[in-house]
């Protein structure tokens, strides 16, 4: 199956070419008086995101996830020991599963120590890498998206709800800076941070806050780190317009997108039409159907801003235009990869949200997840979850970055062949006949809590209407029995209250129906019909997030 394409591009590259990996030291600076630091943050060829956590005395490295709840780990050599639960399970991601036993040990984070941590042992985790960069992965999503959480109850709680529930006089939220490697300006190197900003960045802090967007009730399993682009200024495009692109989020409103915030994904995930927006004016582009990406000469600088909370978001052009997996075109020329690609797999079929923000977009921002009330077991922060993102691109400095890494210095983004077509010339990606499919399949489901509402008032207003036209009839026999006429007149006036099981008012029936939708589909309705995997929709949507 072609599902998530930067990691099978991420899987197929790394043991193809030696992506060079190795820490850039010197921004863990002890911090607190608990010996609280900052955890640096292995970047593995811009691809993916790696911390060091240890569990049972043991040293693993995981790719930080922020798109899925759960901790796995193969450990590399004899496994410590841990404790067994005697449960097992499977997770599913975008690309690649990992199965094994559900155990417990003892983990240590950032001068945290959780006891009986509950993680999943993989023994084979072949389907994610058969390279060493990590021994597996942990996901800072909501503790809800937590799938050994829902298996085991609260001893099965994710590592962040542990670490935030043991302390409630800190605030609930981690931030993580993600460097860029071949950029010859760069100056941070990535570090991830629990209840305190990153050294230097503390600006963070008073950052707008954004909105966590919150999923349908129903599907809160699915809930994601996911917040509003800003009204009409959603994405400035290449020419410096706003791209105009519709929503799929039935509750969005009109000019705004939802985007979720997903470092498990390499590449951002965005609409189709947006893609070609960007680089479907850009000279010598190809799309690319079997990759499901644009192909653009490598010297072709792009900016690209996104907007969240009037804040601008430039994108780094060295993050646009991807050369970072030495990529051949079809007669063997280098090639650079339109790192904005259109949301394939990973389309939301409940139309959850419309893009996925991946680490091409992460480098540009500091970002801070705030998890607020969304900890269990903590009662200080009753908050509503949020993000707050500082801008870390400035355009003229990266654009001399560019220069100098793609143009050998000479500055020639400004000539013809690098000029953007005239927008009617623009280029548009084929839409497979699956995708179209797909596109259909959300309209509808993506309304379904609201069709179903719609069916359930009507099956009330008909039972209503059968109940009250069998009183009323016996009621009028006996009426006409024994009383008067104006008494049989009076009692046509109050059907419903003569019934006692009177027909409910809409409203009623709308804060019901979510719970007649779990007893009628057992719990999630949703999934098993829907490819969401084997009954558990949002452990599919780790690491790059999303079941195809
Ligand atoms: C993880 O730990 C190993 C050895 O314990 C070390 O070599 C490596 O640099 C660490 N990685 C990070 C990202 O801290
Ligand atoms: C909880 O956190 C606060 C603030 O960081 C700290 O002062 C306090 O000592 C912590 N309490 C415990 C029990 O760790
Ligand atoms: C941090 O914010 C303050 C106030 O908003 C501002 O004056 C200062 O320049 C900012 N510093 C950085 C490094 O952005
Ligand atoms: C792209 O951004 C650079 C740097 O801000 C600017 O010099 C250039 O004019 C912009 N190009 C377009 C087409 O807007």
């Amino acid at each position: 199956m072609h599902s998530l394409i930067p990691l099978s591009l991420f899987l197929s590259v790394v043991h193809a070419i030696e992506l060079p990996f190795h820490v850039r030291t010197g921004s863990s600076v002890p911090s607190s008086r608990l010996g609280r630091r900052e955890v640096p943050i292995l970047n593995n060829g811009n691809a993916a995101y790696i911390a060091n956590v240890s569990l049972a005395g043991t040293s693993v490295s995981v790719i930080l996830d922020t798109g899925s709840s759960d901790l796995w780990v193969k450990f590399p050599g004899t496994p410590p020991t841990t404790t067994d639960t005697g449960k097992s399970m499977s997770l599913n991601y975008a690309v690649g599963s990992a199965t094994g036993s559900i155990r417990t040990a003892k983990l240590e984070f950032d001068g945290y120590t959780v006891e009986n941590q509950a993680f999943l042992q993989v023994s084979d985790s072949s389907s994610f890498s058969t390279d060493s960069a990590f021994d597996g992965l942990i996901g800072l999503g909501p503790n809800d998206g937590s799938a050994i959480h829902d298996k085991l109850g609260s001893s099965g709680s994710s590592m962040l709800n542990r670490i935030f529930s043991q302390n409630t006089s800190t605030s609930n939220y981690i931030s993580f800076l993600l460097d860029r490697k071949n950029d010859p300006s760069h100056s941070f190197t990535g570090t991830f941070t629990i209840s305190q900003p990153a050294k230097g960045f503390e600006n963070i802090t008073s950052q707008p806050k954004l909105n966590v967007e919150t999923v349908h009730k129903l599907l809160e399993d699915q809930q994601h780190w996911q917040a509003m682009t800003d009204k009409d200024n959603s994405v400035i495009g290449p020419d410096g317009t706003v791209l105009k692109i519709k929503t799929i989020v039935p509750k969005a409103p009109k000019g705004q997108l939802v985007a979720v915030f997903d470092s498990g994904f390499t590449f951002s995930q965005v609409p189709r039409d947006m893609s070609d927006m960007i680089y479907g004016r850009v000279q010598g582009a190809v799309y690319d159907s079997d990759n499901e990406w644009w192909t653009v000469p490598c010297g072709q600088m792009i900016n690209l801003t996104f907007n969240f909370g009037g804040v601008a978001f430039p994108m780094h052009p060295l993050d646009v235009v991807d050369d970072n997996f030495k990529i051949l075109d079809k007669n063997g020329n280098h090639v650079c990869i339109g790192a904005f690609q259109p949301i394939t797999s990973a389309f939301s079929l409940f139309g959850n949200f419309d893009m996925i923000m991946g680490m091409t977009f992460l480098r540009n921002a500091y970002t801070l997840m705030d998890f607020g009330d969304w900890v269990d077991g903590s009662d200080k922060d009753r908050n509503d979850p949020f993000i707050q993102l500082l801008p870390l691109t400035d355009p003229a400095t990266a654009k001399a970055a560019f220069v100098s890494a793609r143009l050998n210095g000479q500055d020639t983004t400004g000539s013809s062949q690098y000029a953007l077509l005239p927008a009617d010339q623009q280029q548009h990606s084929p839409v497979s006949a699956e995708e179209k499919k797909k596109k259909y399949e959300e309209m509808v489901l993506s309304r379904w809590p609201y069709i179903v509402t719609g069916v359930l008032v009507g099956l009330a207003l008909l039972i209503g209407f059968i109940v009250w036209r069998c009183c009323c009839r016996r009621k009028q026999k006996s009426a006409k029995k024994n009383k008067g006429f104006f008494e049989q007149k009076s009692q046509t006036y109050l059907p419903l209250q003569v019934q006692g099981g009177a027909p409910q008012t809409p409203q009623q029936q709308h804060q019901q129906q979510p719970q007649y939708g779990y007893d009628h589909d057992g719990g999630q309705p949703h999934q098993q019909q829907y490819g969401y995997g084997g009954g558990q929709p949002h452990q599919q949507q780790g690491y790059g997030g999303y079941a195809s």
